[in-house]
């Protein structure tokens, strides 16, 4: 089963947010291992404040590839947490994961960003051809009359192979307050922020 990379060589884009919220939906279709790659360890840190149906979460640091695939063996699904920069568990990751998931805020700087994050995709296609990359457009203005998200669709559909998804996730509140509480929005009753968890994961499944 798949080994899904959450990444960018940005920090603050949501990479954490949605590889804690991915695991909890996917802890009700499977087993699902958390593997924390971060000297910060947000991941694991989201997992102890977690009162109860705590997720399977790993610190990991250095080459992952035998982790990873170890994993893999033992559990329906690798979600995998990386720091936001060029590291060694970032490219050990894309030499064995089934999906890479980039979350972008719709702003010139992350933009920036974007063919750092293509080059090191497309450093390891020849030795994983296999991967699959998407985009997910997070922290857009909740106001949906404004205009970044369009303007970001429109930088982002150069870049090539890349899937850029339907679903954007907005700036809101129950984001924040999930993770604060250790939490998945899918586990916060109903919310706008919870409809887009699951399209999101529709999409990149
Ligand atoms: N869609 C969102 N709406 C509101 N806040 C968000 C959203 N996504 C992430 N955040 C918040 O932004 C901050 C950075 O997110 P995080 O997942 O830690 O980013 P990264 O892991 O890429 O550094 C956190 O405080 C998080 O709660
Ligand atoms: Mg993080």
């Amino acid at each position: 089963m798949p080994i899904i990379t959450i990444a960018n060589q940005k920090g603050g884009v949501g990479k954490t947010t949605l590889a804690t919220n991915l695991a909890v939906v996917l802890a009700n279709k499977g087993s699902v291992v958390l593997v924390d790659a971060d000297d910060q360890q947000s991941a694991v840190k989201w997992n102890d404040r977690r009162s109860e149906n705590k997720i399977p979460t790993e610190h990991h640091t250095g080459d992952l590839k035998k982790a990873l695939l170890s994993l893999q063996k033992k559990y329906d699904y690798v979600v995998l947490d990386v720091a936001g920069r060029d590291s060694i568990e970032y490219r050990s990751a894309l030499q064995v994961a089934d999906k890479l998931i980039v979350p972008t805020q719709p702003s010139q700087s992350d933009f920036d960003c974007i063919p750092f994050v293509f080059q090191m995709y497309n450093t390891y296609l020849e030795e994983n051809p296999k991967l699959k990359p998407y985009l997910v457009i997070n922290k857009a203005p909740a106001n949906t009359k404004s205009t970044e998200v369009a303007e970001a669709v429109a930088v982002l559909k150069d870049i090539p192979d890349f899937k850029i998804l339907n679903t954007i996730i907005r700036d809101r509140k129950q984001w924040r307050d999930a993770s604060a509480n250790g939490l998945s929005v899918a586990e916060m009753g109903s919310s706008k922020a919870k409809d887009e968890l699951n399209s999101f994961i529709l999409e990149i499944l």
